[in-house]
């Protein structure tokens, strides 16, 4: 039996392929693309095949989110890998790739393996993990790099906290690059963030909050691409927030440095005048910028110095953020509106369709080099399904994220994943919810 989408829209800039045509798939593989202005003859369905009726609808590869906090092992009160990745197939994702800030942290072989098995048993979309660069996420002394290779990291990271040791950074940097991994840099210089809670500027001045300036990332980000040069190890950037960033990440790639970069919805979305409203929902790290660095966002999005676009979904309990601004943790649960967030860019034009499919699914499977990102006849049918014009309100009351910690509250979006799937399997439907689990073939 053979499952058959007829009549969307197909869009894979790895194919070259923006058009309505079919996409048949077999035994949980892209079987075949049928595209009929290019002369294609669109076969008719047998009696067994399922037919999926897409017109009207977009058809992309699945979303890949390369920076998600699962939270599990060890703040399951925030989120689990059952509840993470049933928020991500609702938010048309099929693949996250898990920041090592758990409980313990994602530091050695064993941590990696649990995670794998839990997915395997309670995931709904493909999870890959990303292992810690410091034991404990210390900063002092390596992780088991290597085991976590062995066991399926995919890169290395301790996003959430910045490496201040320069030298502990060469030195993960040396290992990552044997073991082909990137790693991943939370840029932060903690003597320059100064445990502030928000942008340093005109806004936290007149609030009375102490500021996190530009600066502590910009310099951060300036030593890992001397550091990436360097060492030849391939970096990527997470969370850009500053123009500044953007404007070294640009000179480096320039200069032929192997480094990559990502920026999320809220940062490309809202400034620090958001913070006004006093709503801890708005308290990131890093925190939200000013109106020319979001301009700069968008412009390092749309000349390719930004690879990718990346939710940092950090789920929080009530009881992190229903207290004091200042006492409130960092972080936006940002699962399920990653799509209808990030598509405002191509609705009012700052990226083309074909780039937004570059930006969300093709470029960070390549970047952590993972399968995923494409619809290549022989691949894994990990797809999504999305109508691009419905207008949908944002209640994180509705989410299947445990975290509803979102600033965009109450928002009206334009455009939603109506079908996700995982290997031909239907995860999601917008109208039946989360339809299955996933079994041990999801984790490739
Ligand atoms: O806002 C954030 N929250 N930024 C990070 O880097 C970490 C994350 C978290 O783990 O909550």
């Amino acid at each position: 039996m053979a499952l058959l989408i007829r009549g969307g829209c197909i869009v894979d800039p790895t194919q070259g392929i923006h058009e309505v045509g079919d996409i048949w798939i077999d035994k949980g593989r892209i079987h075949r693309i049928v595209l009929p202005s290019r002369g294609d003859s669109a076969a008719a369905p047998g009696p067994k095949d399922e037919v999926i009726e897409a017109k009207g609808l977009t058809v992309i590869p699945g979303i890949v989110d390369m920076h998600v906090h699962l939270r599990e092992p060890g703040y399951e009160y925030k989120e689990t890998i059952a509840t993470g990745t049933r928020a991500a197939a609702a938010g048309g994702v099929t693949t996250v790739a898990c920041m090592a800030n758990t409980k313990p942290a994602n530091d050695q072989g064993a941590v990696c393996q649990f995670i794998l098995a839990k997915a395997q048993k309670e995931g709904v979309v493909r999870v890959r993990p990303i292992g810690a660069i410091s034991r404990g996420l210390e900063g002092a002394e390596l992780a088991e790099i290597g085991e976590l290779k062995e066991s399926g990291a995919v890169a290395i990271s301790d996003d959430g906290r910045p490496v201040a040791d320069s030298l502990l950074m060469r030195r993960a940097m040396e290992y990552a690059r044997t073991f082909g991994l990137p790693v991943i840099s939370h840029c932060e210089d903690p003597h320059l963030a100064a445990n502030g809670v928000m942008n340093e500027g005109l806004v936290s001045l007149e609030l009375g909050l102490r500021g996190i300036p530009r600066i502590a990332e910009e310099v951060m980000v300036a030593r890992d691409l001397l550091l990436a040069e360097w060492t030849g190890c391939r970096l990527h950037i997470a969370h850009v927030s500053s123009a500044g960033s953007v404007r070294l990440i640009r000179e480096a790639k320039e200069r032929g440095v192997a480094v990559t970069a990502e920026v999320t919805p809220h940062h490309l979305i809202l400034t620090d005048e958001a913070v006004r409203r006093w709503d801890t929902n708005t308290k990131v790290n890093p925190p939200l910028r000013s109106p020319k660095d979001v301009e700069a966002l968008h412009q390092g999005l749309a000349d390719g110095t930004l690879d990718a676009i990346a939710t940092d979904h950090a789920p929080h309990g009530r009881v992190d953020k229903e207290v004091e601004y200042e006492l409130a943790a960092f972080g936006i649960s940002g699962l399920e509106t990653l799509l209808g967030l990030s598509l405002m860019l191509v609705h009012q034009g700052t990226l083309s369709l074909e780039d937004w499919v570059r930006k969300v699914s093709c470029n960070p499977a390549k970047i952590l080099n993972i399968p995923g990102g494409t619809l290549k006849p022989g691949v894994p049918a990990d797809l999504t399904i999305i109508n691009m014009e419905r207008s949908w309100r944002v209640d994180p009351e509705a989410f299947f994220s445990k975290g509803r910690n979102t600033p965009f509250h109450g928002w009206t979006l334009r455009g939603k994943a109506v079908m996700t799937f995982i290997g031909g399997r239907k995860v999601f439907h917008e109208s039946e919810g989360i339809l299955a689990t996933t079994d041990a073939s999801v984790c490739l």
